[in-house]
């Protein structure tokens, strides 16, 4: 009786139909956000660059929590802070994309809605301005989870995604990077700014990593998790890192978590990274925070992984564990409390 009364009241004053749902909201949200780890240090930066990056950290981070705050979903935040830091040439993913050795550019991008599961991915796109935003259709217009290559192309231009020409990605600074390691057998994760140190895949300890993630939880108890990434320069035969992973590079539900990783990707995919913090909260009932901090601090480093990741539960605790000098992150929660943090300390 009660529901049929509700039903009158919905159809013939859709006012109160609103009011029912600010009053299932909650006040809880939060959203967290990466622009990579590695080899960050306040010595290898001018005060310029210090600010740039503050200042596209801060644009990606308000776009995003100004969705939340009105009442939109984890999964539109995330993908739109995303948005913001493709658009940037300071982060490796979107316009500021690392080079293959063949000197081409190929973009890999995930999304996760922690409340259905559902996830959408692709891997190895050349000419797609925001892989984000392809992942996401891929979540609502496909039945599969991951696209790659040329296919991927085929879907985003049938579902008119802006696609650019390859010169959109053009980037002297990161063609020396390329130019610097393209006779070696070298691989660099790198986020372009030391032309100095350059990282290889047994050089860690100078490598830093591009990448770019997001993760929310909205006011309807939602939560969602995005990475999208250039990849390492000099990268070859197709090489996948752990973005588009569902499970090592990204993952989200509802029940746990929501994470997005950045790093040395081959130890994150060995490692399945953002699924196993949610399983060690899910199995172990280990808190978000030591889920996190175990993942990265122990668990990758004892394999020899760098990196970090960016973490939400479904109480709004956050934990932005990393194992490198520094790591690009911010944060901001319902309580108007906001950071934004390069440097490890
Ligand atoms: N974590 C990014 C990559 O390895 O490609």
């Amino acid at each position: 009786m009660r529901n049929v009364l509700l039903a009158i009241l919905c159809i013939t004053f859709p006012m109160f139909l609103f009011s029912q749902n600010q009053l299932i909201m909650s006040e809880n949200f939060a959203i967290v956000i990466h622009g990579g780890a590695g080899t960050i240090l306040k010595k290898n930066m001018t005060d310029e660059q210090e600010k740039a990056y503050q200042e596209k950290l801060q644009e990606a981070l308000d776009s995003g929590y100004t969705i939340l705050k009105d009442g939109g979903s984890a999964i539109d935040a995330i993908e739109k802070a995303i948005v913001v830091m493709e658009d940037s040439p300071l982060f490796n993913a979107g316009k500021g994309a690392v080079y293959t050795n063949a000197g081409t550019n190929e973009l890999d991008a995930s999304i996760m809605d922690g409340k259905t599961l559902n996830a959408g991915a692709v891997s190895g796109v050349r000419n797609v301005k925001n892989p984000i935003k392809l992942a996401r259709v891929v979540i609502e217009k496909s039945e599969h989870v991951m696209l790659s290559g040329k296919g991927a192309e085929d879907f985003a231009k049938q579902y008119k995604i802006e696609m650019v020409d390859s010169a959109y990605f053009y980037n002297e600074h990161r063609l020396k990077q390329l130019n610097k390691i393209k006779d070696s057998e070298k691989i660099q994760l790198d986020h372009s700014d030391n032309d100095d140190e350059q990282g290889d895949i047994t050089e860690l300890k100078d490598s830093k990593f591009g990448t770019v993630g997001a993760v929310a939880l909205d006011k309807h108890g939602n939560l969602a998790a995005a990475t999208s990434t250039g990849g390492m320069t000099n990268k070859k035969f197709g090489r996948i890192g752990d973005s588009p992973i569902i499970g090592a590079g990204t993952y989200a539900n509802n029940a746990t978590c929501a994470v997005s990783c950045t790093g040395h990707g081959e130890f994150f995919i060995r490692n399945v990274v953002a699924y196993d913090v949610a399983a060690l909260m899910e199995y172990k009932n280990l808190s978000l925070v030591d889920a996190a901090n175990y993942a990265v601090n122990e668990k990758l480093v004892k394999l020899g992984g760098d990196g970090g990741l960016i973490a939400i539960d479904k109480d709004g605790n956050i934990a932005m564990p990393f194992n490198t000098k520094g790591m690009y992150r911010a944060y901001k929660k319902a309580n108007g409390e906001s950071k934004i943090l390069i440097f490890k300390n």
